[in-house]
């Protein structure tokens, strides 16, 4: 069941970071959580800017998303891509697929295709916005409401840490936003396309990130933790 209180506390947090941050803006890998966000910022707090790192390697069904979320709420979304010199290189050097050699290469991937695009979408802006949620993984539990972000030297807050994967779904059919095909077809979390895959019954939510690698390195370094 989806509490009022929730939805409210909600418009009213981002009202208060699009009044005390300006400005700042939502970083939106069209998953629901960012959907949501992005309703919601769109409705009631449209100072706040939406940005999106398009890595390249996206999924057909995300691009799909992305296409269906222009068509509904206008341009409303940054598009950041990665420098294609480097990537150019990094292809050239390893292969198109290196990511699966190493953790290292996955995380120089990761830097290519995300961190340096992301340094470009944060730069001037007072406060970062994301979609994580408490539930998500064992990297996740102990996320804040707002939180310092090392890398970028401003706030990042993440006003839905507290709901559930059943609020977030009642939100979204409440108010008929468009989500991510691959939800239905067993892809709970969803990154570039190489480097997820489907969950099976009982699996954990992130288990298709990354699903080579173990749970403590699957985090791709947007979400740096503040030490102390
Ligand atoms: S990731 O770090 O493993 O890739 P995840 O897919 O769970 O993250 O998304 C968590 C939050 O990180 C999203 O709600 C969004 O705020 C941000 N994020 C992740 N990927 C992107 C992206 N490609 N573009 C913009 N924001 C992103
Ligand atoms: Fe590269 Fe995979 Fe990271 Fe995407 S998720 S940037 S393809 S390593």
């Amino acid at each position: 069941m989806l509490q009022e209180k929730k939805i409210d506390t909600l418009i009213g947090l981002l009202q208060n970071i699009e009044r005390d941050y300006e400005p700042a803006a939502l970083a939106s890998s069209f998953s629901v959580e960012d959907m949501l966000l992005t309703d919601v910022i769109t409705r009631h707090a449209s100072g706040i800017g939406i940005f999106t790192l398009d890595t390249g390697r996206l999924p057909g069904e995300t691009y799909a998303l992305m296409q269906a979320t222009h068509e509904k709420y206008g341009g409303v979304v940054d598009v950041y891509s990665p420098d294609c010199g480097v990537l150019a290189e990094f292809v050239q050097a390893h292969g198109p697929n290196a990511f699966y050699d190493s953790v290292e290469r996955r995380k120089e991937c990761c830097r290519m295709r995300k961190l340096e695009p992301l340094k470009r979408a944060l730069d001037g802006r007072a406060a970062w916005i994301t979609g994580l949620r408490r539930e998500q993984s064992v990297t996740r539990s102990d996320i804040q409401r707002m939180e310092w972000d090392p890398a970028h030297g401003i706030p990042k807050f993440n006003p839905l840490l507290d709901w559930s994967e059943q609020e977030v779904w009642a939100y979204i059919h409440r108010y008929d936003i468009p989500y991510n095909a691959l939800h239905e077809q067993g892809y709970p979390s969803i990154g570039c396309a190489p480097c997820t895959r489907a969950v099976g019954e009982g699996e954990d939510i992130r288990a298709g990130r990354w699903w080579w690698e173990n749970p403590e390195t699957k985090e791709c370094g947007l979400h740096v933790k503040s030490s102390g």
